[in-house]
């Protein structure tokens, strides 16, 4: 009797050992993939958001439980072990609520300088440093994965998110990138490199078709993220809405397999942008593993999918081990106890500090910067409503805003009051009445801001003959995700800014009191027009809460700055090469409105500019295109002044085995210390297929240089970056000739030059995918 009841309780044991489940490490994936039902497989590949879901017990709002305010989270299965993980934006800081219901604290997160502006410092190191603080805020909030940076390639001014973005250039973009993923991944939470890929205008995002060679794509538009990924391996990668010739993003395996991975060797997980594709098995099946922010209706269709044998189970269980890899490197599944208190202060200073390294000088005729004045008669609503950052995902609920008159009061300058006066109560006015407009506004539509003052005329001549010792004009720019820029108002001065800019530099002027304007722009505008009317133009970007501060450290002679153009300063629009290939002053509630784009079929429709978008310029993009043609821009790419003088020499080659070791001397010979860029380009002397005629090849920016000082600057190049893609041999190529390789401190004045000669040609065969469709039936609108 004893002898069955010890049998029946092994039995037992054994019974419930067999059906306990295993439970998520490290280091048993295979088996949690074994134990998971089609149902778990589809729900963990499909975000957790699922507020089209009647099943959903807790799961509506479920992100909104762990972290409110961050995008998503993905889809947890306690039976298996697997937690929930959290995913937020973005590229200029964490983007979170600041404020919880029934929770009296708040959860403000730093605002830095966007990424337009982080990569005019073109400084890596401070860049990584921006990264690791952002992360360490991503960490003690309760987020993994941080949904930036941005590394959209800026081919033109209009696009509304290239705040978000860092460059027309593929190097600067991807190195940029690379420092701020290693940045923020240095504390064991995640990024999310996006839009993958061509992604370069927000109208009709969702639907819009980039058309665009291969050669254009090898050398431009994914050469970005290649030198990003290689440089850093992000934890994820995000595709983007857009389709690229044909060819949804976020469902092309050529892409996201061949390329991505086989190719670049990245070994992370893929996410789709948000609600981004129409065919969930085919982005599963093209190897983007996570649908985000995820919908019920795309689990059915999974589970669908395999079941009739469209979707190979194989291709799933690939998406759902790239999900389980991913959430074991996570702080939330290795039970990391975040704070809620990331270090505010320390981060306040940094962005104080790193954003004058960004600002970028264009003019400064008299050493008018530093002012030697205190006394300031201070124009311009925006110096009154300063600009930190942009709209939609790319914004960050930041614990306060220091604008241009905090920013002048705080640190030892006085203003003009009557002037400071009229403007107070003017913006104060204008807040009333854009209330009611603001507190409709969504998140993703255009800010209103305060208009000019009225008739200023009297104000600025009492102003001029004030004791006021120098004027400061503020304009502002601002844009964001879901919209493009206009020309008219915009990229081009508004007719009350021009004259008020026209009358303060005439009465000031006349009185021989100087005129200082600060930029603080979201992306190119047109400056030849009215340059003339300033003695100095600094633009400080959208530089973080501590704008102001950083505007006065900068003005006030503490520090120099030192940001050099991410982007050509084109003397009109008309000179940019893709502007007759670009959307023009689409209404942003018109007919295409990007967000809810009119026909979400997954159909392409045929109206230029919006349905689809040719990439005519090919690869002359920014400068590539402006050096070759000798167009005349007002700042070229890599443009940007100091305060003192520098001087470049003893350029030295030297070849060792596949790399260049390029070395020169950089003197500060004028007064002031201040750091410097050195811009190395490589120009092919007789090239057998069509080349710009420069392109950047790599940059250092000194550390800070006294006055007197040198110092000795090395650019190390591989060989193989000399390369461009040759669309008939489907290949990378060296081709056998010489080359010039240039020194300079921007790209038009490359003072020094040494030759080099390829002796032997080096063919790299690359895969074809993504050759652009043949023949694609597009539907004409009705
Ligand atoms: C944006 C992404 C962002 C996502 C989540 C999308 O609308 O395009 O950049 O990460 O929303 O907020």
């Amino acid at each position: 009797m004893k002898k069955i009841f010890v049998v029946a309780s092994i039995c037992l044991m054994s019974l419930s050992v067999v059906a306990q489940p295993p439970q998520l490490t490290p280091n048993n994936i295979d088996k949690v993939i074994k134990a998971m039902t089609l149902e778990e497989k589809a729900n963990l590949v499909v975000a957790a958001q699922r507020n089209d879901s009647k099943s959903a017990a807790g799961e509506i709002g479920f992100t909104r439980n762990i972290v409110p305010g961050a995008a998503g989270a993905t889809y947890p299965i306690p039976r298996l072990g697997i937690p929930p993980i959290v995913m937020a934006d973005g590229p200029a800081g964490l983007r979170i609520a600041a404020k919880r219901e029934g929770d009296s604290r708040s959860y403000h997160c730093t605002g830095f300088p966007v990424g337009i502006h982080l990569a005019s410092t073109w400084n890596s190191e401070i860049i990584y440093n921006v990264g690791a603080a952002i992360g360490q805020e991503v960490k003690e909030y309760g987020v993994d994965l941080l949904l930036a940076p941005g590394v959209n390639i800026l081919r033109n001014p209009l696009c509304g998110r290239n705040f978000e973005y860092y460059s027309e250039d593929p190097l600067l973009a991807g190195k940029t990138a690379a420092a701020m993923i290693n940045g923020v991944e240095s504390n064991g939470v995640g990024t999310s490199l996006k839009h993958f890929a061509a992604n370069n205008q927000e109208i009709n995002r969702l639907a819009n078709d980039s058309r665009v060679s291969l050669r254009a794509l090898r050398e431009i538009y994914l050469r970005n993220f290649e030198i990003a990924i290689k440089g850093s391996q992000p934890w994820t990668i995000m595709t983007s809405y857009n389709y690229i010739n044909g060819r949804h993003a976020s469902e092309d395996k050529g892409l996201l397999e061949t390329i991505l991975r086989q190719e670049w060797g990245f070994e992370g997980l893929v996410m789709t942008d948000w609600g981004g594709g129409y065919d969930s098995a085919g982005q599963i099946a093209a190897g983007n593993d996570l649908l985000s922010p995820g919908r019920e209706a795309q689990c059915l269709e999974i589970i669908e999918a395999v079941r009739n044998g469209r979707l190979a189970e194989a291709d799933l269980d690939r998406c759902v081990r790239r999900m389980l890899e991913l959430i074991v490197r996570t702080p939330r599944f290795n039970g990391y106890k975040y704070s809620n208190k990331p270090d505010m202060e320390s981060h306040a200073k940094l962005t104080r500090e790193v954003a004058s390294e960004g600002f970028v000088l264009l003019k400064n005729n008299n050493m008018a910067l530093p002012l030697k004045e205190r006394k300031v008669a201070l124009f311009g609503a925006n110096a009154y409503n300063f600009i930190a950052g942009g709209t939609g995902s790319g914004n960050v609920r930041r614990p306060y805003v220091i604008d241009l008159r905090e920013g002048l009061l705080g640190n030892g300058f006085s203003l003009y009051e009557p002037l400071d006066a009229k403007y107070k109560k003017h913006i104060e006015s204008e807040k009333q009445r854009l209330a009611p407009q603001l507190a409709l506004r969504k998140w993703h539509q255009y800010v209103l801001r305060p208009t000019e003052l009225q008739r200023p005329h009297l104000d600025i001549l009492q102003a001029a003959q004030s004791d006021a010792e120098v004027a400061i004009v503020s304009i502002g720019r601002s844009s964001g995700e879901a919209f493009d820029r206009h020309i008219e108002r915009d990229f081009m001065l508004c007719p009350d800014e021009e004259a008020l800019l026209t009358a303060v530099s005439r009465e000031f002027h006349k009185v021989g009191k100087k005129v200082v304007v600060i930029l603080n722009i979201c992306g190119p505008m047109e400056i030849s027009s009215w340059r003339d009317k300033a003695d100095a133009i600094l633009i400080c970007w959208l530089p973080g809460q501590e704008g102001g501060n950083s505007v006065a450290d900068v003005v006030l002679g503490r520090t120099s700055p030192s940001g050099h153009l991410p982007m050509t300063f084109t003397h009109s629009y008309e000179d940019v090469r893709s502007a007759s290939n670009f959307p023009r002053n689409v209404p942003e509630n018109g007919f295409n409105q990007s967000l809810f784009n009119m026909y979400p079929t997954g159909k392409l429709y045929d109206v230029k500019n919006i349905d689809y978008t040719n990439y005519d310029e090919d690869i002359y993009v920014g400068y590539r295109d402006y050096a070759t043609r000798k167009v005349d821009v007002a700042y070229p790419f890599g443009f940007g002044l100091t305060y003192s003088q520098f001087e470049i020499s003893d350029m030295k080659v030297k070849e060792c085995r596949d790399t260049y070791k390029v070395t020169c001397m950089v003197k500060n010979v004028g007064n002031f210390p201040a750091k410097q860029v050195v811009q190395l380009y490589s120009s092919e002397i007789a090239p057998e297929v069509d080349r710009p005629i420069i392109e950047l090849r790599g940059y250092q920016k000194t550390k800070t240089l006294q006055a007197g000082e040198s110092v000795e600057v090395e650019i190390i190049i591989n060989r193989n970056d000399l390369m461009s893609y040759n669309e008939k041999a489907g290949a990378w190529k060296l081709t056998k000739g010489d080359y010039d390789l240039l020194l300079g401190f921007d790209s038009q004045t490359l003072s020094l030059k040494h030759r080099i000669s390829i002796t032997k040609e080096v063919l790299q065969p690359v895969s074809t995918a993504m050759t652009p469709a043949n023949g694609e039936v597009f539907i004409k609108r009705e």
